[in-house]
């Protein structure tokens, strides 16, 4: 069996993949009508974005009931048929665990607001005023105070997203246990895991201080609270340890290399695995109007390497380039005009030969990028609306809107969530109806899977050629990397070896040529002929077999 050492995880963003009954909206029989194309693929493990009752504030990140399917996606009877489908072809299924905050129309809430001493007022955290006005400092990630003041009791609670995502109070042993026993529902009927949702911020530090100015605004100051081990050890002697395969990864809001093996250190009984925000579009802080200069080569070689020297042989991350909180890829460090196909290809070949289980987000093995939006009201996502409301309500000049438009159309994270691009048919086969929920990127005509299915080079097949042989090459998985070229600008030179067995991977993060004495065997590469030896061609890759003997780069 596959361990999720060696799995690949491909994330389904279910309201943009596929749309079965055109209404725009993607759903659970979308998602079963492509399930070969998935296997075809070669990925191993499906992971979900939420799929669960919502209003939809934040796109199911919101939750109004943990059992039950968003009508709008489908019916229970589609999603056992869409775990049954799965795995059948051998794919493994991971549901989105949201349990840091509901929805304020879970029942829990409507309960919990209508008194003070309603039995689940203590599901989440109320605090009265203070001299008239919020609890404390603590700021939401999506804009504004973190606290909202409720009418009907006169107290405040806390969100640290949007107003309508009410934080769970975790303190309270009743809610765990209720969590608990949702997990085990899921888990009962055949899922094989959870993704779980801004994990390090369920314990609060109960003196709920002020933070300094410039820190409340950072995604590592909620993170990490006194009792979140404690909680998670729990969970795993509760949940966790009675469904012996099943597949763990957190999201590592705030969480540095200090803290990670805490939660993915092998005897920690914890979590399988953690992705980190480390090499997320850089702000200087989590606010969304903060957007700070994008990395240079060297800077994101850095934070990888440091993330496999903490991980060392104690834990484990999931790697990722992309995912539906980040812009695309390849719009960030490829080149999508000018070499779409080389440097997407460039960006997998790094992305599937990391230490660690690999994330593909949905349209990235196809090549997609971030989309024109020519309007603020083309965006749908919350971030972005709250920071524009924000933005318009602390300062009117006109000349704001153009500043605001172009940074949105650089780090918005709805980006990532334009339908997914099957054909070059109207709304790029992703419904046969009039209309999407948002926007589709205008390139599905060149960019789409069916031309790539075609095509006999395409950055979809390569993805394929490339996943099959990662699969049999053991180096891949467990094999240590080391950075060979830290400090050069260009390119990314890295050696992964195991058992005597050595590769080491070329990729050219540039469309300058670059000289590297590579005399080895090439296994893959995403030039279809040898270029002159040792020349790297513009975002050209390479996976070579054997050590190299010395590597002599034209620059350093
Ligand atoms: C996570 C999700 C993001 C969501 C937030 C609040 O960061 O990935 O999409 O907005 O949590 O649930
Ligand atoms: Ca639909």
């Amino acid at each position: 069996m596959t361990s999720f050492k060696q799995s690949v995880i491909y994330q389904i963003y279910p309201r943009s993949f596929a749309d079965s009954n055109s209404d725009g909206v993607g759903d659970l029989r979308g998602i079963i009508s492509r399930l070969d194309y998935l296997a075809d693929l070669g990925v191993d493990i499906l992971w979900l974005s939420p799929i669960f009752q919502s209003p939809n504030a934040d796109n199911g990140y919101d939750i109004s009931d943990y059992e039950s399917i968003m009508p709008e996606f489908g019916t229970m009877a589609d999603f056992d048929e869409l775990l049954a489908g799965a795995h059948q072809r051998g794919l493994k299924l991971i549901l989105d665990l949201v349990v840091n905050h509901s929805s304020d129309e879970h029942r829990w809430f409507q309960e919990s607001r209508t008194s003070r001493d309603n039995p689940y007022r203590d599901y989440y955290i109320w605090k009265p005023a203070r001299s008239g006005g919020p609890p404390n400092n603590w700021q939401s990630f999506f804009s504004g105070p973190a606290w909202k003041l409720d009418e009907q009791t006169g107290e405040y609670y806390l969100h640290l997203f949007a107003e309508k995502q009410p934080d769970l109070n975790w303190e309270n042993p009743v809610l765990r246990q209720e969590i608990y026993r949702m997990m085990r529902f899921w888990l009962d009927k055949g899922v094989d895991g959870f993704r779980m949702d801004v994990i390090p911020l369920l314990s609060k530090d109960q003196s709920f201080p002020d933070y300094p100015e410039g820190r409340y605004g950072d995604l590592t100051t909620y993170a990490n609270g006194p009792r979140i081990h404690e909680f998670l050890q729990e969970m795993h002697r509760e949940v966790l340890a009675h469904y012996p395969d099943v597949i763990t990864v957190g999201e590592g809001f705030g969480v540095s290399v200090e803290q990670v093996n805490l939660y993915v250190g092998k005897d920690r009984h914890e979590l399988n695995m953690i992705y980190h925000f480390d090499h997320a579009v850089p702000r200087d802080e989590y606010r969304f109007m903060d957007p700070a200069p994008e990395f240079t080569l060297p800077e994101l070689k850095a934070v990888f390497a440091k993330w496999v020297d903490a991980l060392a042989d104690i834990g484990w991350q999931n790697v990722y380039f992309g995912n539906h909180d980040n812009p695309r890829v390849l719009s960030r460090f490829g080149d999508p005009v000018n070499f779409p196909y080389e440097s997407a290809t460039m960006l997998a070949t790094v992305l599937l030969t990391q230490r660690g289980t690999p994330g593909i987000y949905q349209g990235d093995e196809i090549g997609m990028t971030n989309c024109p939006f020519d309007l603020i009201g083309e965006y749908d996502d919350i971030q972005v609306k709250n920071a524009w409301r924000a933005l318009v309500a602390s300062d009117a000049d006109p000349a704001k809107e153009a500043q605001f438009l172009q940074t949105a159309n650089r780090i918005a994270r709805d980006h990532a969530r334009t339908p997914m691009q099957w054909s070059d048919a109207p709304n790029a086969g992703f419904t046969d109806g009039p209309e999407t929920w948002l926007k589709v990127n205008p390139n599905y005509t060149h960019i789409n899977v069916k031309e790539q299915e075609a095509a006999t080079n395409s950055v979809l097949k390569f993805y394929r050629n490339l996943l099959r042989w990662r699969r049999q090459t053991p180096a891949m998985h467990e094999g240590t990397y080391r950075d060979l070229l830290p400090g050069h600008p260009t390119i990314w030179a890295y050696e992964r070896a195991l058992y005597g067995e050595t590769f080491v991977v070329l990729a050219n993060f540039s469309e300058e040529p670059s000289v590297i004495d590579a005399s080895v065997d090439v296994v893959i590469s995403n030039y279809p002929m040898p270029g002159e030896p040792g020349e790297l061609r513009a975002f050209e890759a390479r996976i070579l077999k054997g050590q190299l003997e010395q590597l002599m780069p034209d620059s350093d």
